[in-house]
C-alpha cells in the first residue's frame, strides 16, 4: 500500500506568517549524563551526534514550552492571539490524557478557537502542518500550528539506551493563505504494524498503570534503536524522494533540507541517499538531541537565525517516527514580518 499524497504537483498557497521556538533553560550535557549513567560522551557523540539537549524545569509541562513558542511566533507574525481561527499542537507528550494540549496553549493564550492535538509521534509538524494548510483551504484565516514536546518525562533516566537520545523544547509557525505561496506537496504515511519498534508499552487503555507497569517501569519509552534506524532512514529518503518526484523537482533545486533531528548518522545517510550534500543539510540535533514532533519547527526557526532561510528558497522537509510514522513536504520560503529568535525561559522579548 502507498502512503497518501496531494494529487501530483498540487501545492497549496500557504505561508508561514510567523515562526518561532522556545528551548528550556536547563543545558544537560553529555558528560553530565555520564556522572549518572554508564556511559560517555564519545560514545553519545559518535553513535548519534549530540552533545548537549535541554530539559525543561521541573515546575514546566509541554503546554509552558508550546505557549511559549506560539506567543514567540505571534509575536514573529505582528498577529494577535485574536486574529487566529485554529490552533493545532503536534505533541507525543501531553500534559494530561486527556484534555489535549492545544486547549490549554488556546487558554493561556486568551483564545476560544478550535484547538486540538494531533499525535503523529516525530512526524506530527509535518502531519500538523498538512491539517492546517487543509483548514485554511476551508475557510480558516490562520492556523497555529505548534510542534511541543517534553520527552525527557517519559523516558527512564536510568535507562542508558534512551535516556541520552532526548530532550525538550518546541517549535511554532502561524499559516495563512497566500496566494503567491508555496506549501507542498506532501506525503504522509504510516505503518502500526509493529508498534513495539518505538513505543511506551503501558499507561494507556491497552494496559493501564498499575503496581506491575510501575515495577517493570513499562509505562516509559522504549524502543529496539536498530530496527528505528534503519526504517527512519528508508522511510525519510522514499518519502523525499516522493515530494521531490510530486513536485517535479530535482534535488538539485532544494536549497535546504531540514530533517528530524533523530541522529545525526541517519541525516547525513538521508541526504547521501538523496543526493543532498552535508552542507545544504542543517543540523540542530548536536545541541537540541531528539525533542520528537518539535524537532522539524526548531531545527527550522534554527536555520533561519543562522540566515539560511532566503526568501524563495526551496525547503525540504522531512521526519520519521513511532508509529510508524512518516512525512515530507516542500515549502517555499517568504520572510515573515518580524525576525524571530530562540527564547529561552530566563529571556526572549516575546514571553
Ligand atoms: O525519533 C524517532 C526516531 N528515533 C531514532 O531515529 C533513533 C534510531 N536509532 C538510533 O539512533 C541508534 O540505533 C541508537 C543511537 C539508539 C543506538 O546506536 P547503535 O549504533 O544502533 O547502537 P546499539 O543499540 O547497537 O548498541 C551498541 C552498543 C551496545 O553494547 P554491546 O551490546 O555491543 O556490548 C549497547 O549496550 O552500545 C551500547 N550502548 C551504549 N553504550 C554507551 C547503548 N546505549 C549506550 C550508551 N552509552 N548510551
Amino acid at each position: 500500500m502507498s502512503s497518501s499524497t496531494i494529487p501530483k504537483g498540487h501545492t497549496l498557497p500557504v505561508r508561514f506568517a510567523g515562526l518561532a521556538s522556545y528551548l528550556p533553560d536547563r543545558v544537560v550535557t553529555n558528560d553530565d549524563l555520564a556522572e549518572v549513567l554508564d556511559t560517555n560522551d564519545e560514545w553519545i557523540r559518535t553513535r548519534t551526534g549530540i552533545r548537549e539537549r535541554r530539559v525543561l524545569a521541573p515546575n514546566q509541562a509541554t503546554s509552558d514550552l508550546a505557549i511559549a513558542a506560539a506567543r514567540a511566533a505571534l509575536n514573529d507574525a505582528g498577529m494577535t492571539a485574536d486574529d487566529l481561527s485554529a490552533i493545532v499542537v503536534a505533541t507525543t507528550t501531553p500534559d494530561h490524557t486527556v484534555p489535549g494540549t492545544a486547549p490549554l496553549v488556546a487558554a493561556a493564550l486568551g483564545s476560544e478557537v478550535t484547538a486540538f492535538d494531533i499525535n503523529a509521534a516525530c512526524s506530527g509538524f509535518l502531519y500538523a502542518l498538512r491539517v492546517g494548510a487543509g483548514m485554511l483551504a476551508t475557510g480558516d484565516s490562520a492556523v497555529l500550528v505548534v510542534g511541543a514536546e517534553a520527552l525527557t518525562r517519559i523516558v527512564d533516566p536510568g535507562d542508558r539506551s534512551v535516556a541520552v537520545l532526548f530532550g525538550d523544547g518546541a517549535g511554532a509557525a502561524i499559516l495563512v493563505a497566500d496566494d503567491q505561496a508555496s506549501l507542498g506537496p506532501f506525503d504522509l504515511g504510516a505503518d502500526g504494524s509493529d508498534p513495539s519498534m518505538l513505543w511506551t508499552e503501558a499507561g494507556g487503555t491497552r494496559q493501564p498503570v498499575d503496581g506491575g507497569v510501575l515495577h517493570d517501569r513499562s509505562n516509559l519509552l522504549s524502543m529496539r534503536g536498530g530496527d528505528v534506524y534503519r526504517n527512519a532512514v528508508a522511510r525519510m529518503t522514499a518519502s523525499s524522494k516522493q515530494v521531490l518526484a510530486d513536485a517535479g523537482f530535482g534535488v538539485d533545486q532544494v536549497d535546504l533540507l531540514v530533517g528530524h533531528q533523530a541522529n545525526i548518522r541517519i541525516l547525513e545517510a538521508v541526504g547521501q541517499r538523496l543526493g543532498i550534500p552535508a552542507e545544504r543539510s542543517h543540523i540542530t540535533v548536536d545541541r537540541h538531541g531528539n525533542t520528537s514532533a518539535a524537532s522539524v519547527p526548531l531545527a527550522l526557526a534554527d536555520a533561519r537565525e543562522a540566515g539560511r532561510l532566503n526568501p524563495g528558497d526551496t525547503i525540504l522537509l522531512t521526519a520519521f517516527g513511532a508509529g510508524l510514522t512518516w512525512g515530507s513536504c516542500l515549502l517555499t520560503w517568504q520572510p515573515t514580518r518580524h525576525q524571530g529568535t530562540t527564547t529561552t525561559a530566563g529571556g526572549g522579548g516575546a514571553m
